[in-house]
């Protein structure tokens, strides 16, 4: 394979609704850095893009749940997924935003271009409506049964419960979540991307691999190979949303791009904005078959980078594909699955004010840990048993030995090399060993296997304190002191390496060793190569890590068990939790005065033939005996509910259910766990009289 004039890689752009949290870091972030921060050290040609994605229904029904603007929450969210990336060492060469202006030209332009081009396809649909709102809703916005697992509290997209992706129609009892009513079907206009008609090329390219440079990861292929098994479908790639990039097309008010097909085009509206803050040009990054494009993303994201951009990628007509998609899994948390808002992870940000200076042992027990192949775990325990005796006992250790040692025998300067050992087997051994490692660490971190590379990594470390055991510069010294300082200089130019091959994993470990060499100490030259200038002067032996204690280990342990437990007690005592219950639209006073309500006591209950949910009830309004028919015998038994006092709406048209007509309704508060009980009037009045 040709080598690539420049690097184009990507990052998924983090939704803007949320913090980060440590498996993003694992899945799509880390192992990107690492690629990166690799390239640069070979001397390529490498941007490095990412930012926040800021479109799409979750966004605006975080901010509802917040009950304040997108905006708000997309600047809140920007800027502290921003600064902890930037804490832990992610380095982006831009990290953008899709609000802005210049992603707005960016994907309009985009989606103009494949629209002249006749790509699209426009159709009308019915779509679910929310009438109390006047307005479509996302899929995001309707929820409803799962067909699959019952979850009662679907996505119109997705069942969270079981992970079947879903369509709103597929929902049993949908409901929106604005109204909290069920939702109707209205036609509404879109425009399709048919996939259907690339599914041909797609099989070519991904499955026969046919023009592709390099193999892809096998998690990656199997996935595309499943949905192409399924048969592609046309998609939606617009919406009726009023938050995202406006369709830029007559008669479109009222819709925007879809998010996913806005947010890839974020990369290059990216490229395009770091471009012009440097004084360099973009297009060949994303348009010469001489750049190499590469995606870096969670195993989620998988259909929308493996087939549906570069569907829109070759319909464009000018842009390159990507070279590899290396897709990961997925990290857990203590054997259950990581999420926010099920408040099960590890936040970026906390973990970065709660252990400040530990930057690189949170990255290297990440990417130990990375879940390349498979799902993967986070567990504190791993993490101090990671820190404790491979980072502080190994890595920590060797560095500190040698800064110890040479300036104890070597006044702290970089003594000379003694020709004498170029001849000793042990060191012979040590010299092919580590030129096989490197190049284990080479081949892996350029396929994508930067678990391999990391353990190679640590095994030249390993190496270098074998070298110490194996000569013993501390016995040493009393007899032959050359070669002493000879053993203590091949360390020291293995430091030297070890400096530069931990860049990639741990710069800010990287940064430190740096320092020690002084100032001016920009190595070139091969590992293994000298490195060093004779005579030249060392800083002062410090240790790279330090011990994490079992009870800070302990700390993290009872938050999360406490997590736990608080959400075992309500699985307990609740129905599924109503997550959404916001409040209805607007109304007047003389709205309200229609309503009247009343005093009552129920006099007698009785269960309704066939119907599990309803109980018939008399109910005494003081002027007159109603039958009330009530949704409560889930919840309450006919026998323990009468001489109840309750509200009773008395105007209430008619309605009959299962037979029995029913005369008004009785008001009933519901709790979040689902659970009723009834709304009375404190103290002693009487049946009829009004409430208002
Ligand atoms: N925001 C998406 C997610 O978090 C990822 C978008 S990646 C991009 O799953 F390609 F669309 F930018
Ligand atoms: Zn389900």
């Amino acid at each position: 394979m040709q080598e690539p004039k420049r690097y184009l890689i990507t990052s998924a752009l983090p939704y803007a609704n949320g913090p980060l949290h440590i498996g993003h870091i694992a899945g799509a972030y880390l192992p990107a850095d690492i690629y990166v921060r690799y390239l640069r050290r070979m001397g390529k040609d490498v941007v490095f893009i990412c930012g926040s994605d800021e479109h799409g229904a979750a966004i605006t029904i975080q901010a509802k749940k917040e009950q304040t603007t997108p905006e708000a929450i997309i600047n809140k969210y920007h800027a502290i997924i921003g600064k902890a990336f930037q804490d832990l060492g992610i380095s982006f060469d831009i990290y953008h935003r899709t609000s802005s202006p210049i992603h707005h030209e960016t994907s309009q332009a985009f989606f103009v271009q494949l629209y002249e081009k006749g790509v699209f396809e426009e159709r009308e649909s019915e779509q679910y409506y929310d009438e109390a709102y006047s307005q479509f809703l996302a899929d995001r916005y309707i929820m409803g049964t799962c067909p699959v697992c019952a979850n009662p509290q679907a996505y119109g997209d997705q069942c969270e419960k079981c992970g079947t992706s879903l369509s709103p129609t597929d929902l049993i009892n949908p409901v929106s979540t604005l109204s909290m009513q069920a939702p109707v079907k209205r036609k509404t206009k879109h425009w399709y991307l048919p996939l259907n008609n690339f599914q041909t090329w797609l099989e070519q390219w991904i499955i026969a691999g046919e023009g592709r440079t390099e193999d892809w990861k096998k998690n990656v292929l199997g996935q595309c190979a499943s949905w192409l098994k399924e048969g592609l479908h046309p998609r939606a790639i617009t919406r009726d949303l009023d938050w995202g990039v406006k369709v830029p097309l007559p008669g479109a008010e009222g819709k925007v791009l879809y998010v996913w097909l806005d947010a890839p085009i974020g990369y290059i509206s990216a490229t395009k904005q770091w471009a012009m803050d440097h004084g360099k040009d973009w297009k060949p990054y994303w348009q010469d078959a001489d750049s190499k494009l590469v995606h870096f993303i969670g195993k989620d994201n998988i259909v929308f980078h493996c087939l549906i951009f570069p569907c829109i990628l070759k319909s464009h007509g000018e842009y390159i594909l990507p070279t590899n998609v290396p897709a990961n899994e997925f990290m857990n948390l203590e054997g259950d699955k990581m999420s926010t808002s099920r408040n099960w992870s590890v936040q970026v940000h906390t973990y970065l004010e709660e252990f400040p200076g530990k930057e690189d042992v949170l990255r290297y027990v990440l990417c130990a840990n990375m879940p390349e192949t498979k799902d993967s775990e986070f567990t504190w325990k791993d993490f101090q048993a990671r820190n404790n005796n491979e980072l502080v006992a190994i890595f920590g250790n060797y560095a500190n030995r040698v800064m110890v040692l040479t300036q104890k025998f070597a006044a702290g300067r970089v003594p000379a090399f003694d020709k004498a050992l170029d001849s000793d087997k042990l060191v012979a051994d040590y010299r092919a060993q580590i030129d096989q490692l490197y190049a284990v660490y080479q081949q892996s971190i350029l396929a994508y296997r930067f678990r391999d590379a990391l353990m190679a990594f640590m095994d030249i470390v390993r190496l270098g304190n074998k070298l110490l055991t194996d000569f013993e510069p501390w016995k040493l010294i009393k007899t032959d002191e050359p070669k002493t300082l000879g053993i203590l200089r091949i360390c020291l130019e293995s430091l030297a390496d070890i400096a530069v091959l931990c860049e990639p994993f741990m710069p800010f470990s990287a940064q430190r060793l740096l320092g020690y060499f002084g100032a001016d100490a920009a190595f070139t030259g091969a590992i293994g190569e000298q490195k060093l200038v004779e005579g030249a002067n060392l800083g002062e032996p410090f240790y790279l890590f330090e011990k994490i204690e079992d009870a800070v280990i302990q700390t993290k342990l009872d938050a999360l068990e406490a997590v736990r437990l608080s959400r075992n007690q309500v699985a307990e005592q609740s129905k599924p939790v109503v997550v959404l219950t916001p409040v209805k639209p607007e109304i007047t006073y003389d709205d309200f005065a229609k309503l009247d309500l009343r005093n009552g006591v129920i006099l007698a209950a009785e269960a309704v033939k066939g119907a599990d949910k309803l109980l018939k009830l008399t109910v005494d309004l003081g002027f007159e005996q109603r039958t009330i028919v009530s949704g409560i015998a889930l919840h309450f038994a006919p026998q323990d509910i009468v001489g109840k006092k309750v509200v009773v709406l008395a105007n209430l048209a008619p309605r009959k259910m299962r037979g029995v007509e029913s005369n008004g309704m009785i008001l009933m508060a519901e709790q979040a766990d689902g659970s009723l009980q009834f709304v009375a009037a404190e103290g002693d009045g009487a049946p009829g009289d009004s409430i208002s």
